[in-house]
């Protein structure tokens, strides 16, 4: 009984797995973008610039560059934007950035984002930490801006990085260049303890290796349990049946 229950449990949850690395693979193939030279298209300026083949595939994957476009359109306080280039992000452990959940990889970006527009000669009225896109934590998320001259540093608490050069400006989207990618701490310091209980990874793998050790019991549950997840992710299923079965047998 306990372990006919592990099978069932194991079994949507494989499924679940499926269903979501295929919209994973959904998200990374953009739709073209249109040709014509209408409003502010953030992947656009960093193509035309050139080496920041990272964090336009990172601002496409997040979808974060159609939320960048559509709040120029629809705000009046404009928007900066940190861009670290492809040696920035290849100085980072390796790695790093697969480690990253869908999630954190939104607020990367996110933290690279000030919600207004700071010309180069206003960055030294910022009052530190300066608020970013990605919330207002300042401890978790703070980011603090010196500048002196033509120098800006920026500082997050793990990383120190130093404004390169301006990528783009008008009067709306300003878009730097900067020598590190700019990592919250949040990314790095413990979480307070989160009020729901229940790790859902270590409930994963613990019934994966359970469903595996399993032998025979497997035949019944599989069709019934299969039917009802059909409807949420009709591909995967098979995908998913075949894989337990393929594990059964290689058992
Ligand atoms: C920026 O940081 C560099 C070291 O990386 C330091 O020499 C410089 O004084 C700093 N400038 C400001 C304005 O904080
Ligand atoms: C940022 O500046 C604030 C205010 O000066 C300070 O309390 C905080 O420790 C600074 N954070 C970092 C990461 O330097
Ligand atoms: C960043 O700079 C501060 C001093 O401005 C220094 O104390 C700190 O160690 C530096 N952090 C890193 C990660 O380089």
């Amino acid at each position: 009984m306990v372990m006919m229950k592990h099978h069932i449990l194991s079994l949507p949850l494989l499924v679940m797995i499926f269903c979501s690395s295929t919209t994973i693979l959904a998200q990374k193939t953009p739709a073209p973008a249109p040709e014509d030279a209408g409003p502010t298209d953030i992947i656009r300026i960093l193509k035309k610039a050139g080496g920041y083949t990272t964090l336009i595939r990172l601002l496409q994957t997040t979808q974060v560059s159609t939320q960048i476009d559509s709040q120029l359109l629809n705000s009046n306080g404009g928007l900066t934007l940190f861009a670290p280039n492809d040696n920035s992000f290849s100085s980072l452990k390796p790695g790093f950035l697969n480690s990253l959940s869908d999630e954190q990889k939104n607020k990367l970006i996110q933290f690279h984002l000030l919600p207004t527009f700071v010309s180069t000669a206003n960055f030294d009225t910022l009052s530190n930490p300066v608020r970013t896109q990605a919330g207002d934590d300042t401890f978790r998320l703070g980011l603090n801006v010196t500048s002196s001259g033509n120098q800006v540093n920026l500082t997050t608490g793990i990383v120190n990085a130093t404004v390169g050069g301006t990528v783009y400006t008008d009067r709306q989207l300003a878009v730097y260049e900067v020598d590190k990618v700019l990592l919250p701490r949040d990314f790095f310091v413990a979480k307070p303890p989160a009020p729901a209980p229940a790790p859902e990874k270590a409930k994963a793998s613990s019934s994966k290796k359970k469903s595996a050790d399993n032998d025979v019991v497997a035949g019944d549950d599989d069709s019934t349990s299969a039917a009802s997840v059909k409807q949420r992710c009709l591909i995967s299923v098979p995908v998913a049946v075949a894989t337990i079965i393929v594990a059964l047998f290689s058992w």
